[in-house]
């Protein structure tokens, strides 16, 4: 395509066009108004000016019949100006005045007649005139009439300036077009180049702002903050796969040295059993891992809202403080359940009995068993579920090391495991659920010092406060906090 082609074919141009269109119908209905009313105006004057010529020459008539009649309009004939003048005998002959001649038939009818003559002072050019016919007695016929060239040539006048004007406005309108059609084609040409690049790969690249404030501007800006939100989202992405690269090497490098292990060394069929046994283990361990995976994934995704129920929170809690009941046990820890009734939360049962089950999960881990006195005065687990406002809060409380304030952030992203926790098991996966599973709940998993210990609460909008479609989940969380 040409530039030129490029051009016609802009928005801006078909705008201009648009509005040449219109301007072009205005600016001529105007004109031919204005020369409308003109030529009414002079078409008035002449038929004036004839009817008074009439009145005067009647008067000559009535008094001193068809003699009177000639002598006078014989003076008038020989007055300057556009006045028209003849008297003819029956047959036609002319008597006097000042035409000389009339195309055949125009004395037959007698009224108002528009019509080329030659005058008598001049044989060679036609004009032509308004005249008024009468038939007198006698077979006489008189002509008053008036020159009409003037109107005519005003009317030509109005009908050039109509032309002219028209064609100058296309050519302005034209021109103009174009050059609206280039600036802002210009405007648009560079964006779309720093796209192209942005397209390529360059996601560090923005679009160029002319700093006018115009809607091209303002559209700029906001596929400029697209592109952040984009790239925040692109390096997130980035971080994560590295992570999951990196922590799921060492256990698949751990499973193969087993197996090549086994190959070595392994003589008896006890020894290739216990082998197979415990890369067994291994690879149950990598399976849990990429379902912790999986689940974090979809709850950043959002559920869809067929997921999403009404349901008792302190019934979650029980079901999540009975699961751990015999792990605690076998840990010495006692394991408590504060609830209140009429807890009802609206979401996913499934992903916050899971997010509750991982905070249990990390108490009974990393939390200590207290003395016996102490166990009393309180217990050693706390799992409650109160209402907080229009919050309601599910509190794992445990008797630990706690987290450092500064650690606090950090140990919501996904395998992240603090220095002192990497004896025990675990992929660091645990709480990085229970915050995806906050965020698609529009809720908040947050830390507090239990002095001594940890309380990690899950703060989620109770069921009354969230409006009926709920939880659209929070897309525009996902992705880089992890
Ligand atoms: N109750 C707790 N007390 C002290 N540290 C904790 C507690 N819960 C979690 N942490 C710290 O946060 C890290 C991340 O926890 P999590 O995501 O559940 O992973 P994992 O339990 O697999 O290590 C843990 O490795 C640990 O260092
Ligand atoms: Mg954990």
């Amino acid at each position: 395509m040409t530039a030129i082609a490029k051009l016609f074919r802009t928005t801006a141009f078909k705008i201009s066009l648009a509005y040449l269109v219109v301007a072009a119908i205005g600016a001529g209905l105007v004109l031919a108004r204005a020369g409308w009313n003109v030529e009414k105006l002079i078409d008035a004057q002449i038929a004036q000016t004839v009817d008074t010529d009439i009145t005067g020459l009647a008067e000559q008539y009535s008094e001193g019949g068809i003699g009177r009649l000639v002598q006078a309009v014989q003076r008038r004939s020989e007055q300057p100006g556009g006045g028209l003048y003849l008297v003819t005998t029956h047959a036609g002959e002319p008597i006097v005045g000042n035409v000389a001649n009339l195309p055949p038939g125009v004395l037959a009818q007698p009224g108002l007649v528009e019509t080329d003559y030659l005058r008598a002072s001049d044989l060679t050019t036609p004009h032509r005139a308004l005249a008024r016919i009468f038939a007198l007695p006698g077979g006489f016929r008189l002509l008053v009439g008036h020159d009409i060239d003037e109107a005519l040539r005003m009317r030509r006048i109005f009908a050039g300036a109509l032309v002219t004007s028209l064609i100058w406005l296309v050519i302005i309108g034209t021109i103009g077009g174009l050059w609206v059609a280039r600036h802002v084609l210009r405007r648009v040409d560079t964006i779309n180049a720093k796209a192209k690049t942005i397209v390529a790969g360059d996601l560090s690249g923005r679009l160029p702002l002319a700093g006018t404030g115009d809607e091209l501007d303002r559209l700029v800006q906001n596929l400029n903050s697209m592109l952040d939100r984009i790239s925040v989202l692109v390096t997130g992405l980035n971080e994560v796969s590295d992570n999951i690269a990196h922590d799921l090497k060492t256990p698949l490098t751990r499973l193969r040295s087993r197996a090549e292990q086994a190959l070595q060394f392994a003589e008896t069929p006890e020894d290739y059993r216990l082998a197979l046994e415990k890369v067994i283990d291994e690879s149950d361990a990598l399976i849990r891992v990429f379902d912790a995976l999986l689940m974090i994934a979809r709850a950043e995704a959002g559920a869809g809202p067929e997921g999403m129920v009404d349901f008792d929170a302190a019934g979650v809690a029980r079901d999540v403080g009975e699961l751990y009941e015999p792990l605690a046990e076998d840990r010495g820890i006692n394991l408590a359940l504060e609830t209140e009734p009429g807890l009802i939360l609206h979401g996913s049962r499934e992903l916050i009995g899971q997010a509750l089950a991982n905070l249990v999960d990390n108490a009974l881990k990393y939390g200590t068993p207290q003395s016996d006195a102490e166990k009393l005065a309180q217990p050693d687990v706390v799992v409650a579920a109160k209402r907080q406002g229009k919050l309601v809060e599910i509190s794992v409380a445990d008797h630990g090391p706690g987290i450092a304030a500064g650690d606090r952030d950090r140990v919501k992203e996904r395998f992240v495991r603090l220095e002192n926790s990497r004896s025990r098991p675990g992929s660091g996966l645990g709480l990085a659920l229970a915050a995806a599973v906050a965020r698609l709940h529009k809720g908040t998993l947050r830390f507090e010092d239990n002095s001594p210990g940890l309380k990690a609460v899950l703060a989620l909008p109770a069921a009354a406060a969230i409006p009926a479609k709920l939880a659209q989940p929070a897309r525009s969380q996902t992705g880089a906090a992890a």
